[in-house]
């Protein structure tokens, strides 16, 4: 893939690190193992580099794409025509069209944003109706002042019942108070071409940006369903994007060494398919990835979990995703994952600087019995769990491994993202799955569907009632 002449250029930033050598090697694979995936690496990788050659990976190309000046511009322009006219914008989507927004906001914005005054605060304050919960629909609505908030429509299909029940619910609320602005308080981001929102769009004069095509809801945070929220909470955009083109780069080498998205999910089959461990903990040290976490999770388990292959086999593949925190959860799941079963691959992700490390006080300002904290800082404490955590598990043979940032900013969260959605897509051609389908989230949506009395979905209503 060619970047545009008018990309914007990346400043040297550092790269994220990764050591795998608790997993290869040390932790149980051996090269003898290796070998025996040698073929069907050296197939996905091939298939992954003809398909980045082709443009068929629409995920991949969203870096480059947005990456250009002209393209990013509408987005750019769309955001800065909301900062100007309200102060509160609610994101309504649900998995993959909101999970995004939500993991950008608190990896790159302040942890207080929503609340701090308009002086401080370096962007419009962002919201998310997610889950059909009527309890919190009801509590952000009384909460916001509607004259100053915007709604942004994310769904690429426009038919989730989820989001669609909040916005018919916000579209009458906007109608009745505004009756003659109402539309100007909404946005959609959809499909260019397929679904209900963008014939509402047309009719109602509602402005639009597009999920592009070939991109799925779990793999479209590049793309304007997370560009618009993140250019609207004042985050930098070309620099998050020029961080994955980055990783985009890195993830298309021919050594695992020096591809950190082979090598990964060669681990984590391995792990898997010869060595039992069928988990994967995202384990970050950083309230910033907290968010992550649920997105990853999100990315991995429809995209893995898959009961047949790309020839119609049963296979029934797939990791189960977990979401910890460290250093909480060195208090919460630590025990099992330390003496439980062995069925797990701990992925640690450890930020190296937290701005101010927060020095403690000196001696003489500690009481006695907690002197030993002087002359260090909250973040050597934090490191310090986590390398300590990572060491005990290691010591008990469990299989880890370890990305660093050498900071949380938009860079490298855009490498760390992408790197995540390569390894998930190199994971899925070794598994011998389509990773961009989710066949199985259908027949749910279909009893609910029948339970709502949709037409053309009686048949399931009727099976639930056993009739
Ligand atoms: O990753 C996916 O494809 C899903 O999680 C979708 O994003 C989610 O189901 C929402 O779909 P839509 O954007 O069509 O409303």
């Amino acid at each position: 893939m060619s970047k545009s002449a008018k990309s914007f250029a990346r400043k040297p930033a550092p790269d994220i690190a990764f050591d795998f050598s608790s997993g290869f090697g040390r932790g149980g694979i051996t090269k003898a193992l290796q070998n025996t995936y040698k073929k069907r690496l050296r197939l996905s990788l091939e298939r992954v580099r003809r398909e980045v050659a082709n443009g068929e990976l629409g995920f991949w190309k969203l870096p480059a794409v947005y990456g250009d000046k002209a393209t990013l511009a509408p987005v750019r322009q769309a955001a800065k025509n909301l900062r100007s006219r309200f102060d509160n914008l609610v994101i309504i989507g649900i998995g993959g069209s909101a999970l995004g927004a939500r993991m950008l906001k608190d990896a790159l914005a302040h942890p207080y944003h929503n609340e701090l005054p308009d002086s401080k605060r370096k962007g419009m304050r962002l919201y998310l109706l997610e889950n059909n919960d009527p309890a919190h629909f009801n509590a952000l609505m009384s909460h916001l002042d509607l004259k100053r908030t915007v709604f942004n429509v994310v769904s690429k299909s426009g038919s989730t019942a989820e989001t669609a029940s909040q916005f018919i619910l916000v579209r009458d609320i906007l109608k009745r108070r505004f009756p003659d602005t109402w539309a100007q308080h909404l946005l959609f981001t959809t499909d260019p071409e397929k679904g209900i929102l963008n014939k509402l769009a047309a009719t109602d004069g509602i402005q639009t940006l597009d999920v592009p095509s070939d991109v799925g809801g779990r793999f479209s945070v590049l793309s304007p369903v997370g560009l618009l929220p993140a250019l609207a909470l004042g985050v930098d955009a070309s620099k998050l994007l020029a961080g994955a083109e980055h990783m985009a780069q890195r993830c298309l080498s021919d050594s695992i060494a020096d591809n950190p998205a082979l090598a990964g999910a060669l681990l984590h089959i391995i792990a898997d398919q010869q060595l039992g461990r069928n988990m994967v903990v995202a384990f970050p040290y950083a309230d910033g990835l907290k968010a992550w976490t649920e997105w990853f999770c999100q990315l991995w388990a429809e995209s893995l979990g898959k009961a047949v292959d790309e020839s119609g086999g049963e296979v029934h593949t797939g990791t189960t995703p977990i979401k910890t925190l460290g250093a909480i959860d060195q208090h919460s799941q630590m025990q099992l994952y330390m003496e439980g079963p062995d069925d797990k691959v701990f992925m640690f992700i450890r930020n190296e600087s937290f701005g101010k490390p927060l020095a403690f006080p000196p001696k003489s300002r500690i009481p006695e019995a907690l002197q030993y904290f002087a002359g260090h800082s909250m973040q050597e404490l934090l490191l310090a769990e986590q390398t300590a955590s990572r060491f005990a598990l290691n010591e008990q043979k469990r299989m880890t491994y370890q990305v660093t940032l050498p900071k949380l900013d938009a860079d490298t969260l855009g490498q760390l993202v992408f790197w995540a959605e390569a390894m998930t897509v190199f994971a899925g051609y070794l598994y011998g799955v389509n990773p961009f389908d989710q066949p199985g989230v259908e027949l749910g949506k279909q009893f609910a569907y029948g339970l709502m009395g949709r037409a053309g979905f009686e048949s399931f209503s009727r099976r639930i009632r056993g009739e």
